[in-house]
């Protein structure tokens, strides 16, 4: 089996040591002191599916029992456990996407890419999905919200993909990791129902790496039908077993209702107010770009005089030390990837470097 490299990573660990990073995805990490960190002990957590009450308190989002979640180490995990569970010879992935959710599946069969329209702000045709489904497809791949673009597919939009799927007898499995970014379910942003509530094809994944600004913690999940749960948890004896103790004593106080309601709307504020300044800086510069609805990425046609994001990305970090994501990381050569989560302070030093790059070549 062969899986080509992780662009996005393999860019990152070349840049991100010396260097400002604007392209982080998640919003800035939470200080650890403000939790406990101590678990019972340090032995494996048992049940190794994780603690059947913060599976059931998780399930609850989905209307599912606790038996119908599977605690994970990170989205990235929830996601690999459930494509070895369900891929079988075909998928249909919505593209452009986080890359896993297409060089996964493409490692374990064939794929076919359903790409979302930019020049209609990214939205998603349902029945391009229904016509990319085959008699042997096994599993149709969603991420809502989206990355890179920070666009929502409406509730309408997910339900037909939903029906399509289901109808083919393929599960929908929707990685729905910028979910509690955007505002969960307290109205903030109008969200769809999460696919794991739709019946009994759909399967979420989540977890506290973006929203939540927890990505260390490499907490996760995946929620859906039990015999999906039960065929995913048979992987993860393969993989990592339990999730990590000091992560699931962590989020167990973090998914506390209070609690949670106060992070996310630390975390919403602050993303906020940077989408504001990265709203000013694609104004001042005259940049076309998809006004992210939720999420801290923003997705930007790289400027005129440039040619491609990669070699626009590789400019700037000579030129300024800066780091963005190239668009090509997303096979979108036209983009880049600027992510806003960091501390303002931080994307203010890294924007005020930009501008005197756009300016110089202007
Ligand atoms: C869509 C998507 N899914 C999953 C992940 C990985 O998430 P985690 O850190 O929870 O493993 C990312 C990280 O950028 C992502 O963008």
């Amino acid at each position: 089996m062969q899986i080509e490299p992780f662009a996005l990573e393999r860019w990152f660990a070349t840049h991100e040591a010396d260097n400002l990073m604007l392209a982080e995805s998640g919003i800035r990490p939470l200080d650890p002191t403000r939790f406990d960190l101590v678990p019972d002990d340090f032995g494996y957590v048992i049940p190794t599916g994780g603690d059947p009450d913060l599976r059931g308190r998780i399930g609850d989002r989905y209307d599912r029992a606790a038996d119908e979640v599977l605690l994970t180490c990170g989205t990235q995990e929830a996601n690999f456990v459930t494509f070895a569970a369900l891929m079988g010879d075909h998928a249909v992935v919505v593209t452009p996407t986080y890359q896993s959710l297409h060089a996964i599946p493409e490692a374990l069969g064939e794929v076919t890419r359903v790409e979302l329209d930019a020049a209609d702000g990214w939205r998603l045709d349902p029945d391009a999905v229904a016509e990319a489904i085959r008699p042997d497809t096994a599993l149709v791949v969603l991420n809502n919200p989206n990355n890179p673009t920070g666009r929502i597919h409406d509730a309408d939009t997910v339900r037909a993909v939903y029906e399509h799927a289901a109808d083919a007898g393929a599960y929908l499995l929707c990685d729905e990791v910028y979910r509690p970014f955007a505002g969960a379910d307290d109205g903030a942003v109008e969200l769809p129902p999460p696919a794991a509530s739709l019946g009994p094809y759909g399967v979420s994944t989540c977890g506290l790496s973006k929203g939540y600004g927890l990505a260390g913690l490499r907490f996760g999940w995946l929620a859906g039908p039990r015999e999906v749960v039960e065929a995913a948890a048979q992987w993860k004896d393969y993989t990592t077993i339990s999730p990590p103790a000091v992560s699931q004593r962590v989020a167990e106080q973090v998914l506390d209702p209070e609690t949670e309601a106060e992070i996310l709307a630390e975390n919403r504020d602050l993303a906020a107010r940077n989408r504001d300044l990265v709203g000013a800086f694609v104004d001042r510069h005259d940049l076309g770009w998809p006004d992210p609805e939720t999420g801290v990425n923003a997705f930007i046609e790289v400027p005129d005089g440039f040619f491609g994001g990669q070699s626009f990305c590789e400019r700037v970090v000579e030129e300024c030390s800066v780091v963005l994501a190239p668009g090509e990381a997303f096979d979108q050569p036209d983009y880049f990837r600027l992510g806003f989560g960091d501390e303002t302070a931080h994307l203010e030093e890294g924007l005020e470097r930009l501008d005197g790059l756009l300016e110089r070549h202007a």
